[in-house]
């Protein structure tokens, strides 16, 4: 590729995307190439839990190189890493080689979301280094086909992904910004290892579940239900819709074919835990994407009783606190 058809120098960009956890979860495709999904989504992008990524293109490199600075990827991570260069590349009529430097403040593979905001971060650096500037939906698009809950990273605050049946279609958006509703992010890490089975794989097996059919249909009323929660701000119901959510999705992985369990005993403590707070008058939900970790959610002026509380129980090895975050944004260019 060395030099055919490309100007002598460097480009390089700096990108920050952060993950996002879902309220009304994916789980599933209608489309494995093009990653289209079977449902809506709902997220919230996280300050806390972010990628930052560099991408450089040079006439001067022979080959692709992929660092992680915190951990190691993978030859299949990083053959998917080059699959989103080469779109990044088709994209700007280029045929220069890269290198990628990034790194997360969370730990990859444990069901937080690190392919989200690592695909976001890589799409928006990536174009910004070869000078092309695209509208914020071509950008979800493409951090789409990285992985899919990608999309969701690339625009503000509380995010939803219409599933849409085509490439063009299918893209996120934003609703509300992330200034919108002072809500908290508790991320419970009781495991860092990665998971075993991929959400890549898991996402093929979900017809195969008895219970997919009624998460299907229970999709949509749930997702009017947590748009009027989150016009009116009420946490209440919220809350019980994220929690139901989060209970259906993991029982369709539970139940699919082979099936899929995520949670450990320390999950189950807290999930058991927050269930028994919230008796004692302390407004706090729990949602978990695909791992062992779980997410508090609760309102800003209840995150330090939240914290206390966490206290007691065993197997946290950390917390991340989050707010609301923006979506993707670029965080320096270099043309030299
Ligand atoms: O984008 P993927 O393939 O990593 O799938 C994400 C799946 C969940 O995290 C379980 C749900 C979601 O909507 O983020």
């Amino acid at each position: 590729m060395r030099g055919a058809g490309s100007e002598d120098r460097s480009m390089k960009a700096t990108a920050q995307a952060p993950a996002n956890i879902a309220f009304i979860k994916y789980w599933g495709k209608s489309d494995e190439v093009l990653r289209l999904p079977l449902n809506d989504s709902f997220s919230m992008n996280l300050s806390g839990a972010y990628t930052t990524t560099t991408v450089e293109f040079s006439a001067s490199f022979v080959k692709d190189e992929i660092t992680l600075l915190n951990g190691a990827f993978s030859e299949k991570e990083i053959a998917r890493v080059v699959k989103g260069l080469d779109r990044v590349r088709e994209r700007a009529g280029s045929k220069l080689f890269a290198r990628v430097v990034t790194k997360n403040t969370f730990p990859k593979g444990a069901g937080s979301a690190a392919s989200a905001s690592g695909f976001a971060a890589l799409t928006v650096a990536g174009f910004s280094a070869l000078g092309i500037r695209l509208s914020e939906k071509e950008l979800t698009i493409f951090s789409r086909l990285g992985s899919g809950s990608a999309c969701r990273s690339i625009p503000d605050g509380f995010v939803m992904w219409g599933k849409g049946n085509l490439n063009d279609t299918s893209y996120a958006y934003s609703l509300y910004p992330s200034t919108y509703w002072d809500l908290r992010d508790i991320l419970v890490i009781v495991d860092r290892s990665m998971k075993k089975v991929s959400t890549t794989e898991g996402h093929k097996g979900v017809q195969s579940s008895p219970f997919w059919n009624n998460r299907s249909k229970a999709i949509p009323q749930r997702i009017d239900r947590i748009l009027i929660a989150l016009k009116e701000k009420n946490f209440r119901e919220f809350g019980e819709v994220i929690e139901e959510e989060c209970l259906d999705m993991h029982h369709v992985m539970q139940t699919q074919v082979p099936p899929l369990m995520y949670w450990n005993d320390a999950t189950k403590r807290i999930m058991n835990a927050v269930i028994a707070w919230r008796k004692k008058g302390l407004s706090v939900y729990f949602t978990i994407d695909a791992g062992p970790n779980v997410h508090l959610i609760c309102e800003g002026q209840d995150e330090g009783r939240v914290r206390d509380a966490l206290k007691g129980v065993s197997g946290v090895e950390e917390i991340i606190l989050n707010k609301p975050s923006k979506g993707a944004q670029i965080i320096s260019t270099h043309l030299f």
